[in-house]
């Protein structure tokens, strides 16, 4: 596991980055590996405003660009006051590619650390089996 505290300090240093100027709130995201490897993302909003994405879309994106597609912890702060945690479409892209007791942590601004597992933010989340949808 990465140092929590380095963790949260690569995060709040991000938040700047986030290109948030509709709602200004600013968001950061690590997707961390099982060799603690860790892929960070910010939101990215848009003047056609579906067009924007999450902080977590950016950090899945780049994880999956570098390889990785077992995630053992996603670390989630943001600009707001106290704990975020990923919207419900998130949640889902990162059931997907959670390895076996995946956690979500979320950083408040102070630095105090909740953690919640994936199975916990999605109970019964949608699962395909690629080869029973294929029929092979
Ligand atoms: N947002 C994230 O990036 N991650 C979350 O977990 C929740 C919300 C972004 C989307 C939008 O750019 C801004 O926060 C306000 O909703």
């Amino acid at each position: 596991m990465t140092d929590l505290k380095t963790t949260a300090a690569a995060l709040r240093a991000l938040l700047p980055r986030a290109h948030a100027p509709y709602s200004g709130v600013h968001v950061a995201c690590a997707v961390e590996t099982a060799d603690g490897a860790t892929h960070m993302g910010v939101n990215v909003e848009n003047a056609a405003y579906p067009q924007g994405w999450c902080a977590e879309t950016s950090a899945i994106g780049a994880a999956v660009t570098a390889g990785a597609t077992q995630f053992a912890r996603v670390y989630v702060a943001s600009s707001l006051p106290g704990h975020i945690w990923p919207c419900g479409g998130c949640r889902q892209k990162i059931f997907e590619l959670a390895a076996p007791g995946c956690e979500v942590v979320s950083l408040a601004p102070d630095g105090a650390a909740e953690r919640r597992t994936i199975e916990e933010l999605l109970p019964l989340g949608f699962r395909l089996d690629p080869a029973q949808v294929r029929g092979r």
